[in-house]
């Protein structure tokens, strides 16, 4: 499927409901590693089903490791047990493992297979090949394993050289490694070293101050779930105990991300709560966390939002309005910390945040893309190497409807759409919104379940034209690429012609008050792959020519089409809407911001229609076609209920000589015409 290029979020008011949060990056790719490293299968569950996950997962698969999914919520994985599949005196042969821009997997397979031996090949994506990996490549090479760089030295791609085995390791000095660039280094050791534990003590000792301590922690307390013993003086001396070898735990939880919790957390900071309800609730993380971004909730209550919670869910409400600008060292979130960033935006002074060098070599520069897209907003920023200071918009006036670049990192997609509850009730664009998939796939659907916007900021392009016109293909095409929902009007017809049908109703006007009660409660239910009435998939039945014809009938009683109104209003939903058929310009939005009114003669639809109906071996002529389709036109237009004509304000595009990409990539050109951001 396309990537979508950009996502419009209408401005966003409140905030409300629960919201189930997807497992943890971090945890989810040490589980697998040490699950692999394990002897013995253990069984993963609630892991996140991400782009980082994956790569990891298909590594291990290369590997050797057996992986078998169990339930959509659960995996098993039969781990190596500390072998390769390649064992050193088995074959020499290259594994390449291409490992997307996944940092999680990058660093610390890199450790591991320089430990276990064979020949391998790390690479990935062109911004993995800038994120440093030399403090970790020379803290190995000092211990004696080879690893050469295949590009620039410093960087992956790597190859690990062991095909004849691993060298002897000079196992009885402590291992040195620098802390102060990532972390991932450091845990990256503490995960492979317990390869070569088993019979002296390991010690590891970090070089200059360690950053990023919680993420550590992270990795200290699930090592200790997969059997390895460990002591840690302080944050500069590590040691894994003699003997210690990993065993699976038999079942490993993976407890939701701290750091995604952190988008929910401000949202309900910063949006009131829709009337008759209680606040935010966040579920799959508490209070009692292992992760260090949970810390994040000190600085969002000191910046005025009011978090209580248990052992699995928070609970977020507004407190001080505006929010309160804070001043902060974020060693300790390093991730979420860009959270406040965002929350920055809407307090009463300038938040700074210092002590967050580390975000300069994270997915992107995240200091410098901050700065960049909060100034886009109308904010104030100024950064050094290791800080950034955030003023917001002086006044409603001073916030910009914004075009924000992403920089194909996730967290500045998710960050900066809590931009949408600024004040001056502006849209956002999320430039290539897809990024969140890298931790958090389910992003701004979750973020639409939660949040609510006034039905009039939500936008609606609105899409007609004569039968065979191909109207249909265009909404749904347009939908997708603005990532909108679609309401296919004509479908309630023919849903309502064949709920009829079943009860055994006749389609005229006699009948007219008892179609249009049975209309007003269609027991319809949309999913994204069909249609079902009253449990049944009738995706296909209410295609039929027949069906069709029956729609056509009841689309002329007025009352039906009245009792219909509510639940096509109902379809105007974050973050927005394409609506084709009929009256949907001149009834039912008509307010629309754009609407379009698509023709073809009607020569060209019925070689449409002809191709398409050969294709079905279904045999006619052109010519027949074509005075079916001029006499339904003639009827249609002359109808009395909501006959077939352009709204005044449609725009008229006749599709005789464009192809369908083309008719999208006209429409699509008007709606960038009316959006108000500047590029
Ligand atoms: O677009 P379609 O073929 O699925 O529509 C089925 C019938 O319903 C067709 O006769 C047009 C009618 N219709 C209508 O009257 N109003 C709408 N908003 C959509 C369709």
């Amino acid at each position: 499927m396309r990537r979508a290029t950009f996502l419009d979020l209408p401005p966003l008011r409140t905030v409300g409901g629960t919201v189930q949060l997807p497992g943890s990056k971090s945890i989810s790719n040490r589980i697998l590693l040490l699950a692999a490293l394990s002897e013995g299968s253990t069984e993963v569950r609630d892991l996140l089903d991400s782009d980082d996950t994956h790569v990891m997962l298909e590594a291990l698969r290369q590997l050797g490791c057996i992986i078998e999914p169990l339930s959509a919520r659960a995996l098993r994985i039969t781990g190596l047990g500390g072998r390769t599949a390649h064992a050193p005196d088995a074959s020499p042969a290259l594994t390449r493992l291409f490992l997307g821009n996944a940092g999680t997997a990058m660093r610390p397979l890199t450790a591991a297979l320089a430990l276990m031996g064979g020949e391998f090949e790390l690479s990935g994506v062109p911004r993995m090949h800038e994120r440093p990996i030399g403090d970790l490549v020379d803290a190995l090479s000092a211990l004696g394993c080879r690893i050469h760089y295949l590009g620039t030295p410093g960087f992956p791609p790597l190859r690990i050289a062991h095909g004849g085995g691993v060298p002897p390791l000079r196992l009885d000095a402590p291992v040195l490694v620098r802390g102060d660039v990532s972390s991932q280094f450091l845990t990256a050791l503490l995960m492979a070293l317990p390869l070569v534990a088993q019979t002296r003590d390991v010690v590891i000792e970090v070089v200059g101050e360690l950053i990023s301590k919680p993420y550590i922690e992270i990795t200290l307390a699930l090592l200790a779930r997969f059997g390895i013993r460990w002591q840690r003086e302080g944050w500069q001396r590590f040691t894994i105990t003699a003997g210690s070898r990993y065993q699976s735990p038999g079942v490993a939880h993976v407890e939701a991300d701290a750091s995604s919790a952190s988008y929910f957390i401000a949202a309900g900071a910063i949006a009131a709560c829709p009337e008759g309800q209680n606040g935010l609730e966040i579920r799959g993380v508490g209070l009692n966390s292992i992760q260090g971004d949970i810390r994040f909730i000190e600085a969002a209550r000191a910046m005025g939002a009011q978090v209580t919670g248990g052992d699995n869910s928070l609970h977020v409400r507004r407190g001080a309005w505006p929010l309160k600008a804070i001043t902060l060292d974020c060693n300790h979130i390093p991730d979420a910390a860009m959270t406040l960033a965002a929350m920055a935006l809407y307090a009463d002074g300038t938040t700074e945040l210092t002590n967050i060098a580390s975000w300069r070599v994270k997915e992107t520069d995240r200091i410098a893309a901050m700065v960049a897209e909060l100034t886009k907003l109308g904010a104030t920023c100024e950064a050094g190497n290791d800080f950034l200071r955030v003023t917001p918009p002086a006044s409603n006036a001073h916030w910009r409807a914004a075009s924000i670049h992403t920089y194909d990192d996730h967290r500045m997609a998710m960050c900066l759409s809590l931009a949408a509850f600024n004040p001056a009730r502006l849209p956002v664009r999320i430039e290539d919104p897809g990024c969140v998939a890298k931790t958090y796939p389910g992003y701004f659907d979750a973020l639409f379940q939660v949040a609510q916007a006034d039905p009039e900021d939500i936008p609606v392009i609105c899409i007609d034209g004569p039968t065979a016109s191909g109207k249909g293909t265009l909404a749904a095409e347009v939908a997708a690429r603005l990532g909108y929902h679609l309401l296919d009007s004509g479908a309630l017809y023919r849903l309502t012609a064949l709920a009829a049908g079943t009860a055994g109703l006749a389609l005229d006007a006699p009948r007219e008050d008892a179609l249009a009660r049975l209309a007003a409660t269609l027991p319809v239910r949309f999913l994204p792959e069909c249609i079902l009435l009253d449990g049944r998939d009738v995706t296909q039945a209410i295609r039929t020519e027949e069906v069709g014809m029956q729609a056509s009938q009841v689309s002329q009683l007025p009352r039906v089409r009245a009792a219909l109104v509510a639940l096509q209003h109902g379809f105007r939903r974050l973050p927005g809407l394409v609506a084709d058929g009929r009256d949907m310009g001149t009834v039912i939005f008509p307010q629309a911001p754009l609407k379009v009114y698509l023709t073809a003669s009607s020569q060209c639809r019925a070689e449409r229609r002809h191709k398409q109906l050969i294709s079905k071996g279904i045999t006619t002529t052109i010519a027949t076609l074509r005075a079916d389709l001029e006499a339904r036109d003639a009827r249609d237009m002359q109808r009395s209920a909501a006959p077939l004509k352009p709204a005044e304000d449609a725009l008229l595009l006749d599709s005789s000589e464009l192809t369908i990409d083309e008719t999208v990539a006209r429409v699509l050109q008007w709606w960038q015409a009316r959006r108000p951001f500047s590029a």
